[in-house]
Formats: structure tokens, C-alpha cells, sequence
């Protein structure tokens, strides 16, 4: 008898055979629910080769050869949440808080598009001090001066705010969903619920945003079958990028005696979502790199075709612990970018040429 990872491969590999005609036309994905949890179920190594080496074939003919590169400026780290397992939570008192001056975030931005970076993003903790004009004045003094895309990742406001941000000419939003169990969302993230998450992430698609979700794999409490929803979710809203890391537990939250996610199963739900959405950026994240030193490496050999170098000022770069390990403060910018680069080339890749939008972003209605 054929095995249910087995049927789910051979449906993923003839839907990627039709595909290959041309990603304009928005066909539906037929791997069902079942099918995304019998990937995720890859057991043996075979299975796990096969799952693999099936994403990073969607991810050639698709994506190409091009890894694109995202300079992150993390231009606050002050944040009115109090998720359970973020290290900027508002409780984690031992954390010195810093806003970035805006001249020292347009000049992070200028030397980010002088390295290269035809993306920049704009990175915070909740900080809901910026109002939306403030975050407006941002983009628009960032893009005033350099030719370059922005993303902003800031987190959840008034669907009014969204609108002047989107006005003020940034390209690309990023809120990650996190986790698709709306009772495992509302134990984590005290005082919000997955329906306020998921309508803005479709009011930021209604607005011409191109939009980032993603998930945390390794949350404790999570299973198979929420890894999987996590996925149908994705696909569902269609988003045009996912950040797939492992949860890494940071001592000053209530996690923090938790164990870490593990690479395979973080391997596992990204290839899943290259398969099922082989046109979305999939970026390595940089928490893969934390976990593993070749997390990265192995995350682009799994479908992954984004990485996101931290361009954040070594003063503050220090303060932005989401979790431990996750800033190298020794290496800037110019050599962060360096160091993409030659990972890039060293997998026989190619450096993304142009700002690495999404080829399935439909126009924005004017705002
Ligand atoms: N481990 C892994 N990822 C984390 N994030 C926050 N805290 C952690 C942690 N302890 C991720 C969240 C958030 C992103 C900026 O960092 O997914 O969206």
C-alpha cells in the first residue's frame, strides 16, 4: 500500500509539473490538510530526503537561483506586549530600552543600500510611541534619499494607522501569525486573539501590501496537526512571504525552561510550505542560525530563498534580544552582508538582482 506521505509527494509533484506553465495564474493548491500533515510527518530519512529535495526543486523552478537579501534596521526594542516567549516583552524589566534617533535609522538605511540591500526592514517591538505619522515620516525620508523597498515590522495597529503607513509608499508588511491554535495564540500572547491577528493580515493585503506571516516551530503545547494548520493558514491568506524559525527560550520569560524547536521539524514545516506555496519568499531566518551555525545553509538547501541580515547599529543591535544568541554584535553590516554573500555563492546560489518582490503581488488599490 502506498503510503499517505507517499500520495501527498506524487500530488505536490504533478501540481509543480502543471505549475511550471506559469505562476500568473493563482491555480488552487490541491494538497489538502491531510496531505500537508502527512509531509510534516516525514519520519524516516528517506522521507525527510524526499521532502527536501522536492521543496528545493519548487523552490529552483519557481524562485530561480536567486537568494534575495533584506537589511533589518531593529530601530526600537520597547514593546507594549507581553508575549510569553519573547525577550521584549513590556514585564522583562531587566532590558535597557532604546529608540533610534530618526537620522541614525535613515543612516543605517543609506549605508544598507550602499552594501547593496534593495530591501530594507523596519523592524520594532510594539512600540506603539511612533504613531503612524511618525512611522510615515520614516519610510519617507528612508525613501526620499535611497532606491529601495520597505518592509515594516511593527506589529499590530489601528487598521487606520496601516492605511497612512501603506500611503507613505512602504511595499511590504510583516506580522507572523505564530501560531495557528487560537487557544495556544491566546495563552501566548496575553490580552490577543489569531482572528485580530488574521484581519489584519488580510486588511494589509486589501491595501496593497505585499504580506509576510510565519510561525514559531517548537512552542510548547504545539503538535503536528497545529504546525499543519499553521501552514493551511498560510496558504489560505495567501501570503507573499513566511518566516519559519525554532522557538529559542530566553530566560527572562516564562518559557524559559522550556526546551528549544529542532532543525528537522523547523526543515520539515518549511519544505512543506515550499511545496505548497512555491512562490512565496521563504526566508532562512536568522533564529535557524542561532539554533544550528549551519541552520542557514541547511534552510536554503529546503526551500528557503530569502536571508536577512541585521544592519542595526552595534550600540543598539546588543538590546534587540528576542531571544539569546540572536545578535552577533561583532559583525556590522558590511560584514554581515559579506558573509550572505558567501554563504550564497558557496551553495552554488545567486545574489537576488532588484528589489525581489513577489510575482504573485497584485497591484495596490490606490490608497
Ligand atoms: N524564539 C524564537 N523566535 C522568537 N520570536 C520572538 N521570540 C522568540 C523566541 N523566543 C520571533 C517571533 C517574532 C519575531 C520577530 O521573532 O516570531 O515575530
Amino acid at each position: 500500500m502506498r503510503s499517505q506521505f507517499l500520495e501527498a509527494i506524487e500530488t505536490a509533484e504533478s501540481w509543480l509539473d502543471q505549475l511550471k506553465g506559469g505562476p500568473g495564474l493563482s491555480p488552487t493548491c490541491p494538497l489538502g490538510d491531510h496531505h500537508i500533515k502527512a509531509l510534516l510527518s516525514a519520519c524516516d530519512q528517506e522521507e525527510i530526503n524526499t521532502l527536501i529535495e522536492t521543496a528545493d526543486y519548487a523552490r529552483k523552478v519557481f524562485m530561480g537561483n536567486q537568494v534575495h537579501l533584506r537589511g533589518i534596521i531593529e530601530f526600537s526594542n520597547h514593546c507594549a506586549r507581553n508575549c510569553w516567549y519573547c525577550g521584549l516583552r513590556r514585564d522583562n524589566t531587566c532590558l535597557r530600552r532604546y529608540r533610534m534617533p530618526l537620522r541614525d535609522i535613515v543612516a543605517a538605511a543609506r549605508e544598507g543600500a550602499k552594501l547593496g540591500f534593495k530591501t530594507i526592514v523596519l523592524q520594532s517591538g510594539d512600540d506603539l510611541w511612533y504613531s503612524a505619522s511618525m512611522i510615515r515620516q520614516m519610510v519617507e525620508s528612508i525613501k526620499q534619499e535611497v532606491d529601495v523597498a520597505i518592509t515594516l515590522s511593527i506589529g499590530e495597529r489601528e487598521f487606520s494607522e496601516y492605511e497612512e503607513m501603506r500611503a507613505a509608499g512602504a511595499d511590504r508588511f510583516l506580522l507572523k501569525h505564530e501560531t495557528a491554535d487560537p487557544d495556544l495564540y491566546a495563552r501566548l500572547h496575553p490580552g490577543m486573539t489569531l482572528d485580530g491577528r488574521v484581519e489584519r493580515l488580510k486588511y494589509l493585503h486589501r491595501l496593497g501590501f505585499q504580506v509576510g506571516s510565519g510561525n514559531i516551530v517548537g512552542l510548547p503545547g504545539q503538535t503536528i496537526d497545529v504546525l499543519a494548520r499553521d501552514i493551511c493558514l498560510m496558504r489560505d491568506l495567501d501570503v507573499e512571504m513566511a518566516g519559519i524559525g525554532p522557538f529559542i527560550p530566553h530566560p527572562a520569560t516564562p518559557l524559559a525552561g522550556y526546551p528549544p524547536g529542532d532543525m528537522m521539524t523547523v526543515l520539515k514545516v518549511l519544505a512543506t510550505c515550499r511545496i505548497v506555496m512555491p512562490w512565496a519568499h521563504l526566508p532562512a531566518t536568522t533564529a535557524c542560525g542561532t539554533l544550528d551555525p549551519n541552520g542557514r545553509q541547511k534552510a536554503l538547501r529546503a526551500g528557503a530563498n530569502v536571508i536577512m541580515p541585521d544592519i542595526t547599529p552595534a550600540e543598539y543591535k546588543a538590546l534587540y534580544e528576542i531571544y539569546p544568541g540572536k545578535n552577533r554584535v561583532d559583525i556590522d553590516a558590511a560584514r554581515g552582508y559579506q558573509l550572505a554573500v558567501e554563504m550564497i555563492i558557496s551553495l552554488g546560489r545567486e545574489v537576488g538582482q532588484g528589489y525581489g518582490h513577489s510575482s504573485r503581488h497584485r497591484p495596490a488599490p490606490a490608497a
